[in-house]
């Protein structure tokens, strides 16, 4: 594995190490309980439990709630949870985001703590530094006082925190790391850090690689306390009408050797779905219902405008149908439970 010739783009075997993750690697068209990931928001403050204004019915956990949480949905079927780290205290916020890979940070502390809780959950982690920088944004800037975001992040430096991150999370028990933070190089970054700690083969890489800059990401940045605090992340997250770079965007990933692609937002974006899973037909493919959606479908039900789990089973086909191997939803606890039902 260390042997000087090999190129590490070879290691495949981060992409089926663990039984969910093989599921996620069989063809199937049906759905079940694997196909699905629950995002979590956890935390800094270890009895927080909150639910999110802007998110009804989801939660910003503390470690201390989290396994009186989850027990249920993990009896229900929950094979895949995906950890965000949320922090109010400004004062732990700096410009490179030191306290995503700090020691007390929730994320870090959550990890083993579900390992050890839920042996048979896989557990994977949004990587990136927005929750943790005090510009929010997901890089670090060149000139610490820059106002302006276009060309001012600093590739390097970005995708170097963003690589030490993962290598965090996945030295704590990440099975899977998915960097969200869209700098060019990170996939390589991260491999290579893995490759360097010899975790390659234990750990997916799943990149959010096709990833739009996207007014549904409204209420997560509300949730995760992570928006902007100036400018708009336009210059790494791709331009909603683009079709030859969404494609180019998860196209570079699969070069760089990620495990696991990734759209989002998804059902504005299924002609890309489909287009990519026609493309990378031996990847996995991922999509995530973001916030936004969540939001719209959870209002137009409660306006009884139409039947909350009618409208979710079809857009649940219509995601499998362009192509979709994994659906990150937080409606998953809902969806389980319906799956359970039906067998
Ligand atoms: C942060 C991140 C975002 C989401 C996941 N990771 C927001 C953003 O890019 O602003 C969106 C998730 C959602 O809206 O549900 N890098
Ligand atoms: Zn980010």
């Amino acid at each position: 594995m260390n042997s000087q010739n090999f190129n590490s783009n070879h290691v495949l075997q981060g992409g089926y190490f663990h039984k969910t993750i093989r599921r996620w690697q069989s063809t199937n068209i049906l759905v079940d309980a694997s196909n699905f990931i629950f995002p979590l928001f956890v935390h800094e403050n270890d009895e927080t439990f909150e639910e999110i204004p802007s998110l009804p019915n989801i939660y910003r956990i503390g470690l201390n709630k989290l396994r009186n949480y989850l027990e249920p949905i993990v009896n229900d079927g929950l094979t895949c949870v995906l950890l965000f780290g949320v922090i109010d205290s400004d004062s732990l916020k700096d410009e490179s985001g030191s306290y995503a890979d700090n020691q007390n940070s929730s994320v870090l502390r959550a990890i083993p703590k579900l390992r050890e809780w839920f042996p048979d959950l896989l557990i994977a982690c949004d990587v990136c530094l927005c929750a943790y920088t005090f510009h929010g944004h997901c890089g670090v800037f060149s000139e610490s006082k820059s106002l302006s975001v276009d060309s001012c992040i600093n590739r390097e430096n970005s995708v170097e925190r963003i690589a030490q991150v993962a290598l965090a999370f996945a030295k704590a028990g990440a099975h899977v790391v998915a960097p969200s933070d869209m700098m060019d190089g990170r996939i390589d970054a991260i491999r290579n850090i893995l490759n360097q700690n010899n975790m390659l083969n234990r750990v997916s890489v799943m990149s959010y690689s096709t990833k739009f800059a996207s007014a549904f990401y409204g209420p997560f940045r509300d949730a995760a306390k992570s928006a902007p605090a100036f400018g708009d992340r336009r210059c790494y997250q791709l331009p909603a009408g683009s079709t030859g770079l969404a494609i180019r965007a998860s196209e570079r990933d699969v070069q760089e050797g990620a495990d696991i692609l990734m759209v989002k937002p998804c059902m504005s974006y299924l002609d890309i779905v489909k287009e990519l899973k026609q493309t990378f037909p031996h990847h996995p493919l991922a999509v995530y219902q973001v916030s936004g959606e969540y939001a719209m479908i959870w209002h137009g039900a409660k306006a009884n405008s139409f039947d909350l789990r009618m409208i979710l089973i079809e857009i649940i086909h219509s995601l499998r149908r362009s192509g979709a191997d994994i659906i990150i939803s937080y409606y998953t606890p809902m969806i389980l439970k319906w799956i359970k039902e039906n067998k």
